[in-house]
């Protein structure tokens, strides 16, 4: 070994042994004759001292001419310091050097390497592998680390067996596209990458496995955010001969394992919320608990009173923001431009102030008396001080503005505290959704889903309204994982097809090894996935999933350290039977 200990390891019990240490150089402090050298690993940081007097002279000039992030050795003598830093556990000591070697000299980096850095995110993003030194980004893979091998943990001690699903694969429609590869010694043929292990992990249902799961890399060609990446990593599970509340109760128990070995969080039971309620209550399906701020609607209220605006909208809906009615005039019009915004889309906010002395003032006065709006303020269970804020429109949109308002208030109003942990499971999804584009319905979740029996009817005479047995679990507003019960016999996997606008030959074409495997013996089965970026991030109380990865892509799906997606030389392009030919 290079080195006795690690850079974070000394303290008062070791003053007095001889070490080694090896390392990065973090920072030279150069005093004349005194100079001071920090010297980083993964484990800490331990102070260097080369004095005039003291120390060789050749010694003290080899220390003089170390810059940052060279890699040196060193060895001396464990020494008490005389001005003690309380801020790092090894501030109480330093290493008396005797010998310094410089392993590698480094170039000055383009950014510090230190908790707080000049770098931006760009260039942090070209020089990964530097950023991945500093403390504050290695920390978030350390926790990664930790929630990966207590994932397993759990999953083995449940009896889950880990199998390897194959990365080349053929589309399997999840929602997203796919991204696809090349098959030379198949011209013209091409593998698509897992959108996720979907139908093999059905399959190994199928050969009995009985209990499946995989940290999986998934890929999904769409557009990117903060939570979302072109490759990311699912905790991928199925189970057979279960029912919902199974596979809801093992994956809570996952979910509060993780909460306890990785934080030390108890974590309370986890709440169910139809998919309707959270509609009908927080316009949305993954609604933030942390805060309540319920959606009420006023359409009985609020219409019929010459208010045009109002009287012509489908939906009039309000929040009551406890305590905001101090709200100034400016932070008010400050509302009103943001719901305004294009990506918000309101037409205008409409408020009423409940302020301390009891009275009301609205900015629709001139069409609702004091009680038309005591008895607002009665439906929001408003008290003096309380901010009540409603927009009106159309039934979804307006759900969705105002979902987007109650999240910004929740922000505002410091309710959306990232160390408060508020798990969810939202029921009985809809098993398809219309979709405007190809004027057809679609998979919710996905094809293999399976529909409420006793909705199966609804299927030929209202398709939207059929529930399905699929779940998601969600934090803090966030979606963590989704699953379902699967459909396991042919005809049914077949009827679902035919709805989805799938011809019998389309169906058996893409699908017809996994209905034939539900022609052998297929058990009842089904399951769930995580998504570990979102998880780590929650964990983390990060909102982008970026920093848990430890060499992600930007938000146009570059790698911009490796250049990648790159082009490749043409005789690649002819042995693959490729023809490129791009628009401008
Ligand atoms: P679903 O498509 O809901 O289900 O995905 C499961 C979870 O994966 C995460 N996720 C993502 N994370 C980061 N970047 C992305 N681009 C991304 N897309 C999805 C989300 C999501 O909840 N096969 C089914 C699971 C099943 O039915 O068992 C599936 O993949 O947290």
């Amino acid at each position: 070994m290079l080195r006795t200990h690690t850079c974070g390891e000394l303290r008062l019990d070791h003053i007095n042994q001889h070490v080694t240490l090896a390392g990065w150089v973090q920072r030279v402090r150069n005093k004349g004759g005194l100079i001071w050298v920090d010297l980083r690993d993964r484990y800490g940081v331990t102070q260097l001292i080369f004095e005039e007097g003291s120390t060789d002279q050749k010694l003290l000039e080899k220390a003089s001419q170390l810059g940052r992030e060279f890699v040196v050795q060193a060895s001396g003598k464990v020494i008490e310091r005389t001005s003690k830093n309380d801020k790092i556990p090894t501030g109480h000591i330093e290493i008396k050097a005797e010998s310094l070697e410089v392993l590698n000299a480094a170039k000055v980096p383009p950014f510090i390497i230190e908790d707080e850095t000049d770098g931006g995110d760009d260039l942090r993003m070209k020089y990964r592998y530097l950023d991945l030194r500093r403390n504050v980004v290695r920390q978030k893979l350390q926790l990664r680390h930790r929630m990966m091998q207590e994932t397993r943990r759990y999953m083995d001690a449940e009896q889950f067996i880990e199998v390897e699903t194959p990365v080349l694969i053929k589309s399997t429609p999840e929602g997203a596209r796919d991204f696809v590869v090349p098959s030379r010694i198949n011209p013209g043929e091409f593998y698509a990458l897992p959108q996720s292990p979907q139908t093999f992990k059905q399959l190994l249902m199928v050969s009995g496995f009985d209990r499946y799961f995989q940290i999986v890399k998934c890929f999904r060609d769409e557009d990117l955010r903060a939570d979302r990446q072109p490759e990311f990593t699912q905790i991928d599970c199925e189970m057979s001969f279960v029912d919902q509340e199974d596979i809801l109760s093992t994956f809570e128990g996952l979910t509060k394992h993780l909460f306890k070995t990785v934080k030390g969080v108890e974590l309370e039971e986890v709440k169910r919320m139809t998919y309707a309620d959270a509609m009908k209550f927080y316009g949305n399906d993954k609604p933030d608990l942390r805060f309540d701020m319920k959606f009420v609607e006023l359409n009985e209220l609020a219409k019929g009173k010459g208010f045009g605006i109002f009287d012509s909208a489908e939906l009039v809906v309000g929040i009551c923001a406890k305590g905001a009615a101090e709200y100034t005039r400016k932070q008010l019009d400050g509302l009103t431009e943001w719901v305004k915004r294009p990506q918000i889309g309101a037409k205008g906010l409409v408020y009423v102030k409940y302020n301390s002395d009891g009275s009301l003032k609205s900015t629709v006065d001139k069409f609702y008396t004091s009680e038309d709006l005591s008895r607002w303020a009665e439906a929001f269970q408003a008290v003096p001080g309380d901010l009540i804020l409603v927009l009106s429109g159309e039934e979804n949109k307006v759900r969705k503005q105002l979902s987007e308002l109650r999240l910004k208030m929740g922000e505002e109003l410091g309710l959306r505290d990232k160390n408060v942990f508020k798990p969810l499971w939202v029921v009985d999804f809809p098993l398809l959704e219309w979709d405007e584009e190809t004027e057809r319905f679609h998979a919710m979740h996905h094809p293999f889903t399976s529909p409420k029996r006793e909705d199966i009817p609804l299927l030929e005479t209202n398709p939207g309204a059929v529930r399905a047995n699929a779940y998601d679990l969600v934090i803090n507003g966030v979606e963590i994982g989704g699953g379902s019960i699967r459909i396991h016999d042919r005809p049914t996997q077949q009827l679902m097809f035919k709805h989805l606008g799938f011809s019998e030959e389309e169906a058996q074409k893409q699908f017809g090894f996994l209905m034939e495997a539900f022609e052998y013996g297929a058990p009842p089965h089904g399951g769930i996935a995580f998504g570990f970026d979102r998880l780590c991030a929650i964990f983390g109380g990060s909102d982008s999933i970026r920093d848990y990865i430890a060499f992600p892509k930007n938000n146009s799906g570059r790698d911009v350290m490796i250049d990648s997606p790159s082009s490749i030389a043409n005789e690649q392009l002819e042995e693959l039977f490729i023809r490129v030919q791009l628009k401008n």
